[in-house]
């Protein structure tokens, strides 16, 4: 492909040409794709509404981009070494060729369910091949995607089925992870007693647990697919039609479905992949993420293999059998270029260098960090044990909205520092603003960090509710698209992102809204009433602090009420949300209106217990006092 960036320099130049003449330079990149009919106008936009269209008037199809354009040159070429939770596992590779016909015949077989373009479909499974497959099967004959991450609790996958009015789920029996197996299709089978959308499921086999099969409705993967036609005619989309939906959560309310379109997502996750790794043909690239997440959705599946690329699918955990396994699959497939999260490399920083150094890490060129903040300890660690010394750390700041990388470092081209994301990529204009709006022209000042253009892979709106999309993105700073995230620049221009200025937390990299967990803890016969908070974790980066106000407090024993309070965020959201503290609490810190003061709330999580700045408006200060007294 001929996307990619040489050198700092040409950077400098192309980031130019891209502020001034942004069409002309999409143009450029756009046109190294297979279109089925070219564009015919760039693009429209206006922020307010919003309304934005890119390459309108072109139709293609993505799969085309992803598989048939690579068959010819590198069919052979392994698209994907599926590695296996367990190590001694046989694990697969799977290559252009093959996959393009695992894709076909899936697609025929959901065309064979009555399956039309537009049409919803949920995908709630492991990280295996037959994912990846079933993804590009949707985006082959037109249908939307909804991926709802396999750790999310029925409660939280029957709302996404719901929202998206999704007509077919894919799942599996259940899945592997580290020592444990978890039951999926169980938890299906639970969410569809409330959606009536549903017609079929299709389950892939993937842990022989002989799960419940209901007559009509439920089909077996394989078995479905096995005498499928091989090849399948792609569906033409309009670069304007949507690709997929991915619920992600935000300050209020429950999460809400985020809409990615064909053309602008192709080509800025194609473009966005290749520069900031600069991933070469021979290269072998692992991104570690689940496919559940944007990270899995852009740099595992359309990124990737719309370069022709060769990457890894990991089914397991960093942990299992042991604490090197990373770096295990990176000296056994001989990784080029790594994609993390800081979590983990927290969480493998504390298990010593000597699981490290048992393996050849000398094929790495670039490491990634994505999801989170990273503090400077863990990209030091990172750089020197990971990297050697050798490999640039890329810290990529982004998010499921932008659909693609924003701001980051590309490989070894550009400088970097410790704890900045570093530059924006050509054709992202990042701005600072200050809280009535202005810009915020001088250095290491920390501003809210919005984006004053358009580029090709942003959200375009929130699935069955463009009003949102507007409030939470686009009214806060009028003609802006506001991120939540506070960001500083520094003299260099390098910026560093600070973290959520709004009531999201970032957990081990997953983003969950305070009120989503409120609502879940709410949800439990003893809570009257709840807040929640984030606090510093050491391995987080986040953790989850609650405070709950219960009934019956004096005749239950607090540890049994903390269990049933975690149960019930386990049941409505899921386990991966679960408080990491919970105090019992006879009252909430409120203003005189009724409003809970989380900003002291925050304060006391984060272990201090006097100051307080201005409590002048709260309504009863005892109750403050009471909270520290028991606080953690
Ligand atoms: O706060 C930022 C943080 O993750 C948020 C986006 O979360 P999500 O939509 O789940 O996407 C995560 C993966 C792209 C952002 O608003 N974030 C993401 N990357 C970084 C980061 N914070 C600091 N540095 C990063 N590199």
């Amino acid at each position: 492909m001929a996307l990619r960036i040489k050198s700092y320099e040409q950077y400098q130049i192309d980031y130019q040409k891209s502020i001034e003449n942004p069409t002309q330079f999409w143009e450029g990149i756009a046109n190294t794709f297979t279109w089925k009919k070219k564009w015919e106008n760039t693009l429209d936009w206006e922020f307010t509404t919003p309304d934005v269209k890119w390459f309108e008037g072109g139709s293609l199809n993505i799969t085309e981009n992803m598989l048939d354009r690579h068959l010819k040159k590198n069919g052979d070429k392994v698209a994907f070494h599926w590695e296996p939770n367990d190590p001694c596992a046989p694990n697969k590779s799977i290559t252009y060729n093959e996959l393009y016909t695992e894709v076909c015949k899936m697609a025929n077989a959901l065309k064979s369910l009555g399956v039309e373009k537009g049409d919803r479909i949920c995908i709630y499974m492991p990280m295996t091949l037959e994912a990846v497959v079933s993804i590009i099967a949707c985006a082959r004959i037109g249908a939307v995607h909804s991926i709802v991450f396999a750790g999310f609790s029925s409660n939280a996958l029957s709302d996404r089925i719901n929202d998206a009015k999704a007509k077919i789920v894919i799942t599996s029996d259940g899945l592997n992870r580290g020592a444990k197996q978890v039951e999926l299709k169980g938890m299906v089978d639970t969410a569809l007693e409330t959606c009536k959308s549903i017609e079929h499921v299709i389950v892939f086999n993937c842990i022989d647990s002989g799960s419940n099969m209901q007559e009509g409705r439920d089909l077996n993967y394989h078995a479905l697919i096995a005498d499928m036609p091989e090849h399948c005619e792609a569906t033409e989309m309009q670069s304007e039609d949507l690709l997929f939906i991915l619920y992600t959560s935000g300050s209020t309310g429950k999460p809400k479905g985020v809409v990615h379109t064909c053309g602008g997502y192709m080509v800025y996750t194609s473009y966005s992949f290749e520069n900031v790794f600069q991933h070469e043909g021979s290269d072998v690239f692992w991104c570690t993420a689940d496919i559940g997440w944007i990270t899995g959705h852009s740099y595992i599946v359309y990124g990737p293999l719309l370069s022709g690329a060769t990457s890894i699918l990991f089914e397991g955990v960093p942990t299992y059998p042991d604490c090197g396994r990373f770096w295990a699959i990176c000296e056994k497939y001989k990784v080029n270029q790594f994609y993390t999260a800081p979590t983990a490399i927290r969480s493998l920083m504390g298990e010593g260098l000597d699981v490290v150094n048992k393996y050849d890490l000398s094929n790495l060129k670039v490491i990634g960090s994505v999801g989170e903040p990273i503090n400077e300890e863990a990209w030091q660690w990172y750089f020197d044990n990971i990297g050697k010394g050798n490999c640039p750390v890329v810290d990529t700041w982004w998010q499921t909205e932008t659909g693609g990388i924003m701001l980051s470092g590309l490989g070894d081209l550009s400088p970097m520092k410790p704890t900045h994301a570093g530059y924006p990529l050509p054709g992202i204009q990042p701005v600072l603003l200050d809280g009535d709006g202005n810009i915020i022209e001088e250095n290491e000042q920390e501003g809210y960090l919005c984006i004053r253009f358009p580029w090709p892979s942003m959200i375009r709106t929130t699935y069955g509710d463009h009003d949102r999309c507007k409030n939470v993105y686009f009214s806060n700073y009028k003609g802006y698209y506001f991120t939540g995230d506070g960001a500083k620049r520094d003299v260099d221009g390098m910026y560093r992102i600070i973290g959520r200025v709004d009531d999201v937390i970032n957990v081990s990299g997953h983003r969950f809204g305070t009120a989503e967990i409120e609502d879940a803890i709410n949800t439990n016969e003893h809570a009257i009433e709840s807040a929640v908070v984030g606090y510093p974790h050491d391995i987080k980066g986040q953790g989850i602090y609650a405070y709950v106000v219960v009934n019956a407090a004096n005749e239950t024993d607090p540890e049994e009420m903390r269990k049933s309070l975690i149960e019930s965020v386990s049941q409505g959201i899921g386990k991966i949300a679960k408080p990491d503290k919970i105090q019992i609490v006879t009252g909430l810190p409120k203003t005189r209106s009724g409003k809970i003061m989380r900003r002291i709330l925050r304060k006391i999580a984060e272990g201090e217990k006097t100051n307080f700045g201005d409590t002048s408006t709260l309504l009863d200060p005892e109750v403050v006092e009471l909270i520290v007294k028991e606080s953690f």
